[in-house]
C-alpha cells in the first residue's frame, strides 16, 4: 500500500532533535565487513530503508546479522555466493558497493548495474575502470558486472570526484596485493570513516582524508575489525536546521560534528541565520531578514548537493532573487516543478535554478522523486497555507529516521496515510 505524507501549515517550530548515524557511513562500512575475518558490531547505525537493503543484499548472499536499536552486528564468514541480484540492486543503487569488497576478497563476483535514478544516469565507469587498472577482468553481461582476477595495487587518477568510487576502491586495495595510490579521492566525512574502520582493522592506509589516499594491501589477509560507531549525519543535520531556517525558527540539532557542517553553515550565515555552537550539539537562532543566497554545489568540504534541494525551499522565502547551481548531478532540480506547484516562482536555465523569493506558498499535492528533493517538499509544506501532500513519501524513508516523530517532536504537525485506492 502506497503512503503519503500530509503536512498541515506549521508556521513555528520550537525544541531540539537527536541527529541519526549517517546513512552514507554505513552503507560503505556494512559493505566493508565483506573483508572481515570476524564478526564486526556497530552502534549509532540509522534504521533507513537503504541500510536495511544493503543487510537483505548480504544476506542474501549468505552473511547474518541482528539489527536492532540502532545497534549492528555482522557475520559475514558465511558468505557463499557472490551474485548481487538485480532485484536488490534495482532498489538502491549503492550496493555497487559491495563490488570492491567481494571481488577482493573472492577473485571473482557478478553485480547487477545500478540503474540511474531520478537526479542522473549515474554511471560507475569510473569504478569499474580503477579494478581493471588493478588487475580485474571486468565484463558487462545481461545488465551484470562480471568481474574476476586477483587484485593489486596500481595508481588510480579518478577523473572525477566520486564518493562510493574512491569507497569502492579502498576496500578493494585493501585485501589487494601491494600498494595503491588513489588521485583525486574524495574526502567526504563519510570515506573519511571507512578509511580510519579500515585503518584500524589493520590495513596501511595514508592520506586519510586528503585527495591522494596510499593503501598498503593485505594480500588477501582477512581483517580484524574493531567496534564501530557511526558518525553522525551531515545531511539529516543539514536538513532540519533548513526546516528552523524556513520557519524561522529557533531550533537545536544534538549529537552532531559541528565540523562537518562548515560548508553549509557558511550559507546559513548568508541568508542571516545565527548559530549557537556547543560541543556536539547548535542551536540556529531566527533572523528579522532572510538574505536571498548564491550557492555552487561542490564536493566536500563545499556546499553538498545533497542540501542543493533543502535551500531551494528555504530561498522561496528568502527576500530577492537567489540562484543555485548543481554542478554535480545533471537532473537534480526535479524539486522545481514540484516547489513551484505549491506557488514557489523558481526557473531553470541548464544547471542553474533561479529563486525569487518571497513567496506565500498554498499547500498542495505534490510528488516526491528522491530522497533529498522529498526533503525540500516537506520543509516546504511547512510554511505553505493548508495542507500539504507529499506522494511517493517512501524517498523519505530511505535516509531520514523517525522523521515524523523527529519533526512531530519540533512542533509540526503531519502524519502518513494511505494513498486511496485508484
Ligand atoms: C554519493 O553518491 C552519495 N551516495 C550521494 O548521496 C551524493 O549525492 C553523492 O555521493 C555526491 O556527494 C552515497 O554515498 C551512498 P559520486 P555517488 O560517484 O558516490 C559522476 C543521498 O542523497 N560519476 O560522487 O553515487 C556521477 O554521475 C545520495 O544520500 C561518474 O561519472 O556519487 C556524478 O555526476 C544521493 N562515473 C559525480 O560523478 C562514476 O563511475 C559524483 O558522483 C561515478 C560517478
Amino acid at each position: 500500500m502506497y503512503k503519503y505524507l500530509k503536512i498541515k501549515h506549521s508556521p513555528k517550530l520550537k525544541g531540539e532533535v537527536t541527529i541519526s548515524g549517517a546513512k552514507n557511513a554505513a552503507l560503505p562500512i556494512i559493505a566493508s565487513s565483506i573483508l572481515a575475518k570476524n564478526p564486526i558490531n556497530l552502534t549509532n547505525v540509522p534504521e533507513v530503508a537503504d541500510v536495511k537493503t544493503l543487510l537483505k543484499l548480504l544476506k542474501y548472499l549468505g552473511a547474518s546479522y541482528n539489527l536492532q536499536n540502532n545497534n549492528l552486528q555482522i557475520d559475514t564468514s558465511t558468505i557463499n555466493n557472490t551474485t548481487a541480484i538485480y532485484e536488490i540492486v534495482k532498489t538502491m543503487r549503492a550496493s555497487i558497493l559491495v563490488l570492491g569488497a567481494l571481488l577482493a576478497r573472492f577473485n571473482h563476483c557478478k553485480v547487477s548495474l545500478p540503474g540511474g535514478c531520478a537526479i542522473g544516469a549515474r554511471p560507475v565507469d569510473l569504478h569499474l575502470k580503477a579494478l581493471k587498472q588493478m588487475g580485474a577482468e571486468i565484463k558487462i553481461e545481461g545488465g551484470y558486472i562480471n568481474a574476476s582476477g586477483k587484485l593489486k595495487g596500481a595508481d588510480i587518477i579518478f577523473d572525477k570526484v566520486t564518493v562510493t568510487g574512491t569507497e569502492n576502491i579502498v576496500m578493494a586495495a585493501s585485501l589487494a596485493k601491494g600498494k595503491t595510490r588513489i588521485i583525486n579521492a574524495a574526502k567526504e566525512p563519510e570515506v573519511v570513516q571507512l578509511c580510519e574502520v579500515l585503518k584500524d582493522a589493520g590495513v596501511e592506509i595514508d592520506g586519510i582524508g586528503s585527495n591522494e589516499i596510499i593503501i598498503n594491501g593485505t594480500d588477501g589477509e582477512l581483517l580484524e575489525f574493531n567496534d564501530i560507531k557511526i558518525i553522525a549525519d551531515r545531511i539529516e543535520a543539514g536538513t532540519y536546521l533548513a526546516a528552523g531556517a524556513i520557519t524561522n525558527s529557533e531550533i537545536t540539532i544534538k549529537n552532531i560534528i559541528p565540523e562537518h557542517l562548515e560548508g553549509i553553515l557558511v550559507k546559513f550565515k548568508e541568508m542571516g541565520f545565527s548559530f549557537e555552537e556547543s560541543e556536539n550539539s547548535l542551536t540556529i537562532k531566527p533572523t528579522n531578514n532572510i538574505n536571498p543566497v548564491k550557492i555552487i554545489t561542490t564536493e566536500y568540504p563545499g556546499f553538498p548537493t545533497d542540501m542543493q534541494a533543502q535551500f531551494m525551499a528555504i530561498a522561496t522565502q528568502a527576500n530577492g532573487v537567489s540562484m543555485i547551481e548543481e554542478r554535480l548531478f545533471e537532473n537534480r532540480f526535479m524539486h522545481v516543478a514540484e516547489l513551484n506547484r505549491l506557488g514557489a516562482n523558481i526557473s531553470i536555465n541548464g544547471k542553474t535554478a533561479t529563486i525569487i523569493g518571497p513567496t506565500q506558498l498554498i499547500g498542495a499535492d505534490v510528488m516526491a522523486t528522491d530522497l533529498r528533493a522529498s526533503s525540500a517538499l516537506v520543509l516546504a509544506g511547512l510554511v505553505a497555507k493548508g495542507e500539504t501532500n507529499v506522494h511517493r513519501i517512501y524517498h523519505l524513508f530511505r535516509g531520514y529516521e523517525n522523521f515524523v516523530e523527529k519533526f512531530k517532536k519540533l512542533g509540526a504537525e503531519m502524519e502518513i496515510l494511505d494513498e486511496p485506492n485508484p
